[in-house]
């Protein structure tokens, strides 16, 4: 018997994993407004906020970066298994300890936000780009430090082809179709794609 086996799992874990700059969070913060649509709790875990408030002391190294990633899988569990969707939206660049979550966590959800090196590095909402490419910021992922894309994600997005709309509902389609939605009331409306209007970036 496992230490969590009287729970259930019922919730899902949605990983976005990409570059900085190719959308997870403004993908993140859509899916839950959808998601917050249905009658079941949805929690965003997002990768700035948690190095502000979980992950203050760790860098960018790679090992880092992995105890980043397990903190991360760790919380999202807890969530999970009390019947949170939660969304997570980390550059988690390492295949193998996102491999390693995949295959530990119950209803792991693998999205791969997948826009081009050129893409993320001309939108450089952050102006990290920039300052990595001029030396002020050290291994920053993409330009002197790898992302490992996922090999075979569950869900891709284009971001540089496809609108934010589009890719959520490319993810929400999939969940339906995986049964992850059953028991979940009325995923659209209108109104409140009006009211995303008002907290979108
Ligand atoms: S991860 O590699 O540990 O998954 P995480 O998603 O938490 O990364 O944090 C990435 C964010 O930290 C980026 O969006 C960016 O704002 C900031 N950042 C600062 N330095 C770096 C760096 N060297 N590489 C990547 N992101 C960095």
């Amino acid at each position: 018997m496992t230490d969590d086996s009287p729970l259930k799992h019922s919730g899902i874990i949605l990983w976005l994993t990409g570059l900085s700059g190719a959308g997870k969070t403004t993908i993140a913060q859509y899916l839950e407004h959808k998601l917050r649509e249905g009658d079941r709790p949805v929690e965003r875990l997002d990768g700035d906020a948690i190095r502000q408030h979980l992950s203050q002391e760790l860098g960018f190294s790679r090992s880092d970066r992995d105890t980043n990633v397990r903190r991360v899988g760790y919380v999202a569990n807890l969530l999970n298994r009390n019947g949170v969707i939660v969304i997570v939206s980390l550059i988690s660049p390492y295949r193998t300890v996102r491999d390693e979550l995949r295959s530990t966590l119950h209803n792991f959800v693998e999205v791969y936000v997948n826009a081009p090196l050129e893409v993320c590095e001309a939108r450089d909402v952050k102006g990290l780009y920039a300052k990595a490419r001029s030396g002020q910021i050290k291994s920053f992922t993409g330009i002197d430090d790898p992302y490992e894309a996922p090999l075979n994600p569950d869900i891709t997005c284009n971001t540089a082809a496809e609108t934010v709309e589009e890719s959520v509902a490319k993810i929400m389609t999939w969940l339906e179709a995986a049964g992850y939605l059953q028991g979940s009331e009325r995923f659209a409306s209108a109104n409140s794609d009006r009211a995303f209007q008002h907290i979108s970036p």
